[in-house]
Formats: C-alpha cells, sequence, structure tokens
C-alpha cells in the first residue's frame, strides 16, 4: 500500500521504517526539516535499537521517503497516519493542537483529491477528540463527508522505547476504532502481514483501551513497588513474594477481577487490606495506592446508590445481598450498604437471596446483619416474584442464570432495571424478551 506518516517523531519514524521493510511505499512528513533532511539521507532522527538500518534499508530501496509537503504526502498515500505529539499540558490535560492542525492540513489537502483515504490517528487521545477536533478539523477544511469521502479512523499504538521495532512487528493485538467497515478494511490490509489478531471496535472505544492499559502497567509498577516497600520493612524479599504471586495465573495475572461491576466486600478483601494499612502505617511505610483502594471502592456504593435514587423511585427490590452468590457470608457485603443507604434514605426495601434465610444465620454472620440492618428480617422475601411485584426499581445484584430467567418472566413497562453484572444485559439479548417490556440501566455500560 501507499503509505504517508504525519509526524517523524518515536511512533511515526518506527512506523514508517517497519511498514517500508514490510514492502509498502512509505512518505514520511514533519514540520521540522532537520527530521526530513536525515531520513532522506538514510539516518534514523532517533535513537532505537535496529530503526537505523531499517531506515537505511527502506530509503536505500527506494520505499521510504520523507517530505515537508502535506499536499504531496496527501496526494501519495491512501494511508494517511497520524502519529503527531500529544504532550501534556501544566493542568494535566492533552494538548492536541498538534492534532488538530495536521487535521487542518490533511483537510485542506483532500479538497483536491477524488480518490477514497483514511485518516488514520494513531496518537494518543481521549475520547471524544475525534469528533470534536479531528472531524471537524477535516471537513471544514475539505468540503467533504467523513464515512462517505473520506474515511477516519483511531488505530493507538502500543509499542515501548527500546524495544519498539519488536513491539511494532509483534504486537498483542491491532487495534481499529472505526465509524464503518471501509475504513477498517483499509487499516487491515495495511497491517495484514503482521502475525497479530485485528481487533475492531468504535472510535472511542480503542482510545480508551489504550489509556486503559497505561493506567493498569503504571497501577501495576506501583503496585509491586508498594508491596516491595512494605515487604523490606518487614524483612520479607518482595522479589520472592512477587515471583510466586505471578505464579498465580488464574486469579493474579489473568483476567479475572477486571470487568467493570459493583464494590468489592466480603470478609478478606477489606478485612486484609485494612490490616496491612495498619501494618505500613505502624512501620512508617506510605503506601497511597493501597491506602486508595477502600475510599474507591466505597465510593462506588454511594455513587451507585445515588443512580438507584435518581429518578425518585420509592420501592426498591435487590435480587442478591450476599457479597457474592453461592454464599450465605454478608459480612462487609456492599451490598448490605447499598441496603443500609437506600433504607436510610426512605425508600421501600425488598431483597431476594437464596442462600439468605435469617432462620439458618448463624454466628458473627447473624449478629453483622442484625446489627447492621436491625429491620433485616421485614426486607427479606420469599422469592424472586414478591420483590419484582412489590419494587418498581430493581437491582440485579449476582449473576445467577435462574435469577436472569424468573426475571424476564416478571418484569414489565413499568419497571426499571439497574443491572450490576452484564451478563444479565448479554442473556437478555438472546433471550425471547425484548429489551422494551422494562427500562434498563447497567452501571458502567
Ligand atoms: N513514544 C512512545 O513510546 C509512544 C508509544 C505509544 C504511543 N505514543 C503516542 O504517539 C504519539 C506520538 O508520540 P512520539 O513520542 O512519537 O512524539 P514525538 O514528539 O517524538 O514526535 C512527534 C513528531 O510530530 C511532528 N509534528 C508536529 N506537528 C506536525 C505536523 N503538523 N505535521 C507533521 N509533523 C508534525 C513533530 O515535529 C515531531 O517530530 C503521542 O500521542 C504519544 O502519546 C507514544
Amino acid at each position: 500500500m501507499k503509505v504517508s506518516v504525519f509526524g517523524l517523531g518515536y511512533v511515526g519514524c518506527v512506523s514508517a521504517a517497519c511498514f517500508a521493510a514490510q514492502g509498502h511505499e512509505v512518505l514520511g512528513v514533519d514540520i521540522n526539516p532537520d527530521k526530513v533532511a536525515a531520513l532522506n539521507a538514510g539516518r534514523s532522527p532517533i535513537i532505537e535499537p535496529g530503526l537505523e538500518e531499517l531506515v537505511r534499508t527502506g530509503v536505500a530501496e527506494g520505499r521510504l521517503a520523507a517530505t515537508q509537503d502535506v499536499e504531496k504526502a496527501v496526494a501519495h498515500a491512501d494511508a494517511l497516519l497520524i502519529c503527531v505529539g500529544t504532550p501534556s499540558m501544566p493542568n494535566g490535560n492533552l494538548d492536541v493542537t498538534y492534532v488538530e492542525r495536521v487535521g487542518a492540513q490533511i483537510g485542506q489537502a483532500l479538497r483536491d483529491v477524488d480518490d477514497y483515504k483514511v485518516v488514520i490517528l494513531r496518537s494518543t487521545v481521549l475520547p471524544g477528540t475525534v469528533k470534536d477536533l479531528l472531524l471537524p478539523a477535516l471537513t471544514k477544511r475539505s468540503g467533504k463527508e467523513a464515512g462517505v469521502d473520506f474515511g477516519v479512523v483511531t488505530n493507538p499504538e502500543f509499542l515501548r522505547e527500546g524495544s519498539a521495532i519488536k513491539d511494532f512487528l509483534d504486537p498483542s493485538f491491532t487495534l481499529v476504532g472505526a465509524m464503518e467497515s471501509r475504513s477498517a478494511d483499509v487499516v487491515e490490509q495495511l497491517y495484514e502481514s503482521l502475525d497479530a489478531p485485528i481487533v475492531k471496535t468504535d472510535l472511542d472505544t480503542a482510545c480508551m483501551v489504550k489509556y486503559a492499559s497505561n493506567a493498569f502497567h503504571a497501577l501495576k509498577v506501583t503496585f509491586a513497588n508498594e508491596i516491595g516497600r512494605l515487604s523490606k520493612k518487614v524483612g520479607v524479599d518482595s522479589t520472592e513474594v512477587m515471583d510466586i504471586f505471578c505464579k498465580d495465573t488464574r486469579l493474579n495475572i489473568s483476567s479475572r477481577y477486571l470487568r467493570p461491576g459493583f464494590a468489592f466486600g466480603g470478609s478478606c478483601l477489606p478485612k486484609d487490606l485494612r490490616a496491612m494499612l495498619y501494618l505500613g502505617r505502624h512501620k512508617d511505610v506510605s503506601l497511597p495506592v493501597l491506602e486508595a483502594i477502600l475510599p474507591s471502592n466505597e465510593q462506588q456504593v454511594r455513587d451507585i446508590a445515588t443512580l438507584v435514587m435518581r429518578d425518585d423511585y420509592k420501592r426498591v427490590g435487590l435480587i442478591g445481598l450476599s457479597f457474592k452468590p453461592n454464599t450465605d457470608d454478608l459480612r462487609e457485603s456492599p451490598i448490605v450498604e447499598l441496603v443500609e443507604i437506600l433504607s436510610g434514605k426512605g425508600m421501600e426495601v425488598r431483597i431476594f437471596d437464596e442462600n439468605v434465610q435469617l432462620s439458618r444465620l448463624i454466628g458473627g454472620n447473624k449478629a453483622f446483619i442484625e446489627r447492621v440492618v436491625p429491620h433485616i428480617s421485614n426486607l427479606l422475601c420469599d422469592s424472586i416474584a414478591d420483590v419484582v411485584n412489590n419494587s418498581e426499581v430493581i437491582v440485579v445484584a449476582h449473576d445467577v442464570e435462574e435469577h436472569h430467567r424468573q426475571l424476564l418472566d416478571l418484569l414489565t413497562p413499568d419497571h426499571m432495571v439497574i443491572d450490576f453484572v452484564k451478563t444479565f444485559s448479554e442473556r437478555d439479548g438472546s433471550s425471547m424478551v425484548p429489551k422494551s417490556t422494562y427500562r434498563y440501566e447497567g452501571i458502567y455500560w
């Protein structure tokens, strides 16, 4: 394919040289004449292992060149890759001036071309940037319509400096956020020779995946360092701790616990976190990331209580009370906290949980629930039907197929469902009951 790469920094140079090495005809563009001159002389404008050689070969074989001429670059290519910088502003916001400027330049040049070109935004931008900034810049200057006369996709880059070429050639996946399939297909063709799956989604989801990834990487480093700080203080080798920790690929290094949903709780996680934090304070070790976990979890319960109360419903039914299905353990269940808040605000609460029968609760569990929700016996119902028939808003708090099946038979257009477990909507999608028979809101989707 013919490709133009706008911005010859770390991402742009690596992309341009790698695409050329794969046989594409690549023209790089930069406002900096020194970078353009260096590349045309077969030299890499940046230091990155292996790049100098790729640039030299690409230029020598006539598949890689650079220019400052935007019109020439737009005319040259079917795929127009934007790799300009998006630095931080002093207030933390992203400076997208370069994206806007290059968008306007490309838009101006698109005015005079007839064929369908795809603008591929490779720079890291926040969700909303394409719709609010890049698309207006492109359409205003070109006088053309996105998705009809030209395409726009987001295609975040995941390479790491120092191993950028390897990362480019062997990514976990190629992520394509598109408004329409024609543009996504062009990007798929561009990356055809990479042995990596193409993941297609919408424009903003792709942007958010990049931010989720970088935030998670930063969190992992900081988490490991806080474990290191605490371990050292108590005479434990944290590298050994984390080596063993990483051997658990079911719960620790896995997709487990990485699905947005309701707050965590139960008899272990909050208790053990508090004990670690206490130890840290006792040993004068600062653990700000670990310290932030419980307040964030509590905030989540408050936010969801606000969501349940938002539309002034008076009667709420909860399906599920224990901190997760298949247990009667109520200790530190965030759903119990939710019940406290909703009852305290005057809502009539009804609850169904097949594992929670007051007559069968014993010991600390019974004492806990009677202390926290003294009128619990008035709230518990014997069946889902009892809850649904006496409530306006239904909170689906447990992911239990049998609950979902019964709910679908009982819900009416007067009911509002608030779903904590996305599988409810997924199952619903494949059921016989159309969604229009009740109103629905997922907590984070
Ligand atoms: N550096 C990384 O490891 C990395 C990894 C993944 C994603 N990203 C993202 O990729 C983007 C680019 O990062 P970078 O590190 O390559 O940036 P960079 O600052 O090294 O390079 C940006 C280049 O864009 C050029 N430029 C600016 N305006 C231009 C215009 N109108 N036309 C042509 N060129 C123009 C600049 O002269 C510069 O050479 C950023 O959004 C960054 O967040 C970077």
